[in-house]
């Protein structure tokens, strides 16, 4: 551990797109850590502008890059195409020069919606894609860029369902329906595994701290719910009666986009390769700083 610190002391680390929900994260553990990281939002960093995204690379010289900058509106993805592509896979082609020249490492982040839904056991990394929308496409394309052009100075992580403390993602808004003692409804035909962004960034700086990782790999909390019987673990959590949440079917539900029915992401490799195994989502919910805000506002 005490080795791993001093190797993240002597890492140069930039987070862009640092103001989003899994930015936020990176850059407290960092902070933390007490790692020589520099983080960047949008304001400071666009990094579909390649000008920028150069003078950036060129003054801090960042041995460990992370994304966190990303279009993540799988609704409005679908009608914004452009953008969408232009920011999660041509916005990538702007660090892979300084990555391959200086050796450094790019990580970014993909999706459980690189797949299809069609399975009925979890996603192997290996497994083939399949995106059903926009977004979705948008990642794999972001993911064939870096395989083809930073091989060996790149990492895709994988993730699904982020628990954060931010206002208008899923778990606000359903705990903000369960304080007021209203209903909420959530699909039960959707399967996918919440994950905290705080211990997904915890436990990737620590692991980079060690190792280098490259190529593409998932990691989330273990076990698999639907987004209802999220929704009800978050009621329950708050204390109040789960059986507000009305059980509903995505077709039901008014969503532009289609989303992966079955969309659990497989992380049994990790502990092999070095990445520690995450503790169960129900924990990591009940843990989570969004949660402990609601809680002290019952
Ligand atoms: N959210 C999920 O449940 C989920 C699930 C699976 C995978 N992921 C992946 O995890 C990663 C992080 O997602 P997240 O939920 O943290 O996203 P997020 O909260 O929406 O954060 C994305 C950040 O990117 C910033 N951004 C937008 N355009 C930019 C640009 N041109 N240059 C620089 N920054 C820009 C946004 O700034 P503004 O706020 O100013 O627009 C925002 O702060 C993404 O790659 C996402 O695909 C997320």
């Amino acid at each position: 551990m005490v080795e791993s610190i001093n190797q993240m002391r002597s890492d140069k680390w930039l987070v862009v797109g640092a103001h989003g929900q899994l930015g936020k994260y990176f850059t407290e553990t960092l902070t933390a850590f007490g790692a020589n990281s520099l983080s960047l939002g949008r304001a400071e960093l666009d990094i579909t502008n390649p000008d920028a995204v150069d003078r950036v690379l060129r003054d801090f010289r960042p041995t460990q890059i992370i994304n966190c900058a990303a279009w993540v509106d799988v609704e409005a993805a679908e009608e914004n195409v452009d953008d969408t592509f232009a920011l999660n896979s041509d916005a990538l082609a702007n660090f892979v020069d300084f990555t391959k020249n200086t050796d450094a490492l790019l990580v970014n982040f993909s999706t459980d919606y690189v797949f299809d839904g069609g399975n009925r056991s979890p996603y192997l990394p290996t497994d083939q894609v399949n995106p059903i929308n926009v977004y979705g496409r948008s990642k794999v394309a972001g993911e064939r860029l870096l395989q083809e052009k930073l091989p060996d100075n790149s990492l895709t992580v994988r993730t699904s369902w982020l628990i954060a403390d931010s206002p208008k993602n899923f778990v606000s808004r359903v705990a903000s329906k369960a304080l007021a003692g209203e209903t909420f409804g959530a699909a039960v035909d959707q399967t996918g595994t919440p994950t905290s962004c705080a211990e997904l960034a915890t436990v990737l700086v620590e692991t980079l701290a060690k190792q280098r990782l490259t190529g593409t790999h998932h990691i989330t909390n273990t076990g698999e719910t639907t987004r209802a019987g999220w929704a009800e673990e978050i009621y329950r959590i708050l204390g109040v009666n789960p059986e507000l949440v009305r059980p509903a079917t995505s077709e039901t539900l008014p969503m532009k986009a289609r989303r992966p029915l079955y969309a659990v992401l497989d992380s049994s490799e990790n502990g092999s390769i070095g990445i520690p195994t995450l503790s169960p989502w129900q924990s990591a919910l009940a843990e989570s700083t969004v949660i402990a805000k609601f809680k002290a506002h019952r």
